[in-house]
Formats: structure tokens, sequence, C-alpha cells
């Protein structure tokens, strides 16, 4: 990597960006070949079979890593296929703690999944780091966190949590896909390892799907590098280019993210209809403190609740800037129903337990003007 590139943006831009050495195009070429040609037996240009290794994709994995401050950088066919990286390191009785609040497709996996191989998970609420000191086993190989957490916009102390995850002799991985590294660099902070679903703000357009682990070790890039090659679920070369295209304006998109997600966030708190709001940059949020100290924004996902699931209806029926559906992290505003929606498979029982209440709606402001983002909540909210 050039020494120049120092800043956020210009590594986004250009680290694994280079022009390509043949042709001179500004743009990665998209290298979508599922085969390499040899010169001889054992002579090649270091690519041989896509599923263990691809440029397009090589590009992506080493500006990712730049982002986050990693050594190494792995991406996969989505989110949920980078997690089963992850899990495929474990054996049979190994542990792994997770935060009772994170993306419900996580414990999907897990519960429904993993559990099945003899792995073992167990569920705190690790904003109170202690909880996290408590639930550690003699085998407890990973601490799995996501903050702010989806949809509760629950914070995690990162510096605290590595301590204590350190002093058992394990890895902190964190899911920083709410945040983008722009805002949290949780490798700075003593975390081991960092997950994205690239699907959403390193992607950036809602156009393609895919997840990335982030390592430190040595171990960790041999690993996930045998992984990609012996399971083979893959980024694709054209979701690592949109990948690729997305970076380069990750840091203009979440200025403005973060600056329509305060505004967005003032509105819904001051509006009648409105319950409550989760949001970490409002002064009232319990754990504002520690989001100004450990994150440099803070984002453009807000929780608010209507009351009731007939409230909630009534209102995500009217939208028409913002766009109802699942997922987050585009630059069009994303509405959605976490209870029926991301978090339908943790169950009636499941959300009671966390707080998720059939009430609460959950926005990912966009990059709209922001104007017309608030007034579409306001006359979709006339309708509660
Ligand atoms: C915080 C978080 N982590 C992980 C995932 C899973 O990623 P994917 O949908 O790319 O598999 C999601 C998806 O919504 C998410 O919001």
């Amino acid at each position: 990597m050039s020494k120049q590139y120092k800043g956020f943006s210009t590594r986004a831009i250009h680290v694994g960006q280079e022009p390509d050495a043949e042709t001179g195009s500004v743009a990665a070429p998209i290298h979508p070949t599922s085969t390499y040609a040899q010169e001889e037996i054992g002579k090649n240009k270091g690519y041989e079979y896509a599923r263990v290794s691809n440029p397009t994709r090589t590009r992506l994995e080493t500006n990712l890593a730049s982002l986050e401050g990693g050594s190494s950088a792995h991406v996969f066919a989505s989110g949920m296929a980078a997690v089963t990286a992850l899990c495929s390191f474990m054996k049979a009785g190994d542990h792994l703690i997770c935060g009772s609040n994170v993306y419900g497709g996580v414990p999907r996996l897990f519960n429904q999944v993993m559990s099945n191989y003899g792995l073992e998970f167990t569920y705190v609420d690790t904003s109170e780091p202690r909880n996290v000191e408590k639930a550690i086993r003699k085998k407890t190989k990973y601490v799995w966190i996501e903050t702010p957490t989806n949809p509760l916009m629950v914070l995690t102390d990162i510096a605290a949590v590595a301590k204590i995850t350190h002093a058992a002799g394990a890895e902190l991985v964190v899911d920083n896909t709410f945040m983008s590294p722009y805002f949290q660099q949780p490798i700075k902070m003593g975390a081991d390892m960092v997950m994205h679903s690239t699907t959403k703000f390193l992607n950036g357009h809602s156009d393609g799907l895919g997840g990335v682990m982030i390592g430190t070790t040595k171990e960790h890039a041999e690993k996930f590098a045998f992984i990609q090659k012996a399971a083979g679920a893959i980024m694709s070369p054209f979701e690592c280019w949109l990948v690729l295209r997305g970076v380069k304006t990750l840091a203009v998109r979440m200025e403005v993210h973060d600056r329509s997600g305060r505004e967005v966030a003032d509105f819904l708190n001051n509006h009648k209809k409105v319950k409550k709001v989760l949001y970490p940059g409002l002064k009232d949020h319990p754990q504002h403190a520690l989001a100004k100290k450990q994150q440099t924004g803070f984002g453009s996902m807000i929780t608010f609740d209507l009351g009731s699931q007939p409230n909630a209806n009534k209102m995500l029926r009217k939208v028409r800037v913002c766009t109802l559906g699942e997922s987050l992290g585009g630059v069009e505003t994303l509405i959605s129903h976490p209870a029926t929606m991301t978090h339908a498979a943790l169950g009636a029982a499941g959300r009671k337990a966390i707080g998720l209440t059939d009430g609460m709606v959950r926005i990912s402001v966009g990059v709209e003007d922001v104007q017309d983002i608030i007034a579409d909540l306001d006359q979709a909210l006339a309708a509660v």
C-alpha cells in the first residue's frame, strides 16, 4: 500500500482500487472467470481457480482490510455466510457468547443450525460487560457483539468487553454493519475480528448481497482463506465490484446519513404519535456518552415505537418517499417492522425478552433531501 494513502477516503478510493496495470482502466476490472491459464505445471500468475481466489475479490479484500485497520479480509456470499465461516473455526463443545439483541439471523443460525453440530451458545446482554465475564466458560472461543444493536440501538463498550474476552483467552468479534468503518473502528478498541454485511452501508446502493470477515492475525487470514476454498460461499466478482464502487463514496454517504439521521430522530422525538425513539445521538439515550466515546458519528439507524402493530401498519402503508422493506444502509430510505421482518425468527417470547415490541418501526435514513423524508414521515404518521 502506498504511503500516501493515509486518510479514510483516500484509502477507500485507492487501496485495492489502483488503475489496471494492463490497460490503465481507472475503475477496477471485473474478472468473471472460473479458471486461469497456467504456463506449466505449478506455474501461474497467483490465481488458479475462482473459488480459491479472484483478482476483483483480492482488490476488495485489500480495500476492506485497510478501512477496518485489520491485516486481512475475506469476503463471502452474504453476511450470514461470513458468520457461518467463523462458526466453522469451532469444534463440537466450543462455546460462543453472543449479545442477546443482535440481528435475528445470527441466533437463528446458531440455534437452528450450528447447535446441531455440538457448538454451544450463551446469550447475554453485553451492554453490561460483567454479563460477558459471568458467562465465560473454559471452552469459550469467541464473544460476538453487535453495537449498536439491530433494532434496539443498544451499545456495548467494545474496549471493556475486549479486555474481559482476552483475559479469558477468547477472541472478540464485532458486527460493525450499522456504523461502518467510517464511524467505528473496533480493531483499534481491541476487537480481534470485525464482520460486516456488505449488503448494507459498504455497498450502499441496495443492489448486492455480501459479507466480510476482517482479521488481525495470520491464523485468521489462513483459516478464512481455507474456508473460502473448502466451503465455497464466496462473493462473486460482480458483487465484489459493486462494493468496490460503493466504498469510494462511503465517507460522503455516511456524513449525509448521519446528518439526516440526527434531524429525523429529532423530528420523531418531538412527534406526539411517537411513544419512544431509540437513537444513540439523542441526549436522552442512556448510552449517549458511550456513543460519543466509541463512535465518530451516530449514523442513520433509528427505531421508534408507535404503540402497537396496527398503528405501525397504518403508518407503513402510507409512506411514499420511504420504502417499506427489509435491509438498511442504502441511499434510499428504508423502513421496516422488525417484529414481523428481521426479528420474526426470535418468536414472540424471544422478542419480549429483549424488549422488542410489535409497535416498533425501524428506519434507515437514506441520502434523499431530508425535508422530503420528514414530510413523508409526517404525512404517514397522520394516519396513526
Ligand atoms: C447487523 C446485521 N448483521 C448481519 C446481517 C446479515 O447479513 P446478510 O443479510 O448480508 O446475510 C444483517 C442483515 O440484515 C444485519 O443487519
